[in-house]
């Protein structure tokens, strides 16, 4: 089992186990890392789970679906990189992944 790093807006930096499979978002829910709402559950339908990944990651989470990038649209911090962590579904080689936090999610 690897890990994934948070980051919050602030600098705060939350190391957690890395469970592939899951997708990021309940990683993140799972081990009470603030800063992520997720309203809806993970329906791709709240944005409330807005997540900047380092460049370097972005690759390895998969494509991003006109949907998601409906919603990704409309948050207040979009970045080239930016995801909803709900639609990440981890693998063992995300490994090391950082993942920075939005100062507000919508
Ligand atoms: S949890 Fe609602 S869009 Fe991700």
């Amino acid at each position: 089992m690897g890990h994934i790093t948070f980051i919050e807006y602030d600098g705060t930096q939350h190391d957690v186990d890395l469970e592939a499979g899951k997708s990021l978002m309940q990683i993140a829910m799972d081990n009470g890392v603030p800063g992520v709402d997720a309203d809806c559950g993970g329906e791709c339908a709240c944005g409330t789970c807005h997540v900047i990944l380092e460049a370097n990651w972005f690759p390895e989470t998969g494509e991003v679906v006109d949907d998601e990038k409906q919603m990704l649209a409309m948050t207040p911090e979009q970045a080239e990189t930016s995801r909803l962590a709900c639609q990440v579904h981890t693998t063992n080689e995300m490994d090391g992944m950082v993942v920075r936090l939005p100062e507000f999610q919508m």
